[in-house]
């Protein structure tokens, strides 16, 4: 892969990528010192990636008098288990008892699921590497730590492994969970339709969830993953207004 090549699932061409990539290059050679470049970091987010905040922002204003913990199947490197924290920050300081748990393999799609072979090479396949997890912790306590009641640490997960094992397991094992919201982002039916079993008898009303493909029909894997978990729960269902692609599921 070059410099002016994409590193992320894209509709842009040409040269969308040159400016891409010397954004990238300014950002690598940024002559902003290290404490200063760590407040002005908005100064290289594109507005593809500001975006995905607006969105979650939005979502965390629904779902902010929801009891119950936040959660995402598909973390990757974990950049929503960042951002909800921070937004808990924001939007409801004091409740330290909003638990956000993510859940991925942390080393890529399982050789089995069925992935085309641009999309498993995507992102090194998602690979973050088995040692990631620990530093993911670390990072998510961090944050913590520089929230109000910092000294309450610790109060996040992560979940490593196949979600069609651990989901099943993780709320056998805590029966007492309420979800107030739910993010699926991996894709596959296999491990969509596990995660939703999972979670589905501590969905309560207010309940909101996020689909990242379920108009994709280049692969309908999530949307029939959707379709059956949800044939007798009430919900409303619109598209995400600032992301056409995801879906938001309210449950009634
Ligand atoms: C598209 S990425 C998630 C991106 C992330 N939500 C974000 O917005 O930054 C999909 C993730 O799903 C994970 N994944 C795919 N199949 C899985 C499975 N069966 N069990 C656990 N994680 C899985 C992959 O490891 C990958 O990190």
């Amino acid at each position: 892969m070059t410099d002016s090549q994409p590193v992320e699932a894209t509709t842009a061409s040409g040269e969308t990528f040159d400016h891409r990539a010397r954004l990238q290059q300014m950002f690598r050679d940024s002559p902003i010192p290290a404490d200063e470049l760590m407040f002005n970091l908005g100064l290289y987010v594109r507005s593809s990636l500001l975006v995905k905040f607006l969105v979650m922002d939005d979502l965390y204003r629904r779902f902010v008098s929801v009891p119950g913990a936040l959660l995402e199947f598909g973390t990757w490197r974990g950049q929503n288990l960042v951002l909800l924290e921070n937004l808990r920050a924001i939007h409801e300081p004091f409740n330290k008892q909003r638990t956000i748990i993510g859940f991925d393999t942390f080393t890529g799609y399982p050789e089995d699921a069925g992935m085309a072979e641009t999309a498993l090479t995507e992102h090194g396949g998602y690979n973050s590497g088995s040692d990631y997890p620990r530093y993911l912790a670390e990072l998510l306590e961090t944050h913590e730590g520089n929230s109000a009641f910092g000294h309450l640490r610790g109060n996040h997960k992560l979940i490593a492994g196949d979600v069609t094992q651990t989901a099943p397991k993780y709320f056998a094992d805590h029966p007492e969970t309420l979800v107030a919201f739910a993010f699926f982002d991996m894709g596959p039916y296999e491990p969509t339709v596990a995660a939703l079993r999972a979670i589905q008898p501590h969905l309560v009303p207010g309940s909101v969830l996020l689909f990242d493909e379920l108009t994709w029909t280049g692969a309908p894997g999530e949307a029939i993953a959707f379709k059956e978990v949800f044939r007798d729960i009430p919900y409303r269902i619109e598209k995400c207004p600032l992301y056409p692609s995801k879906s938001i599921v309210t449950v009634r």
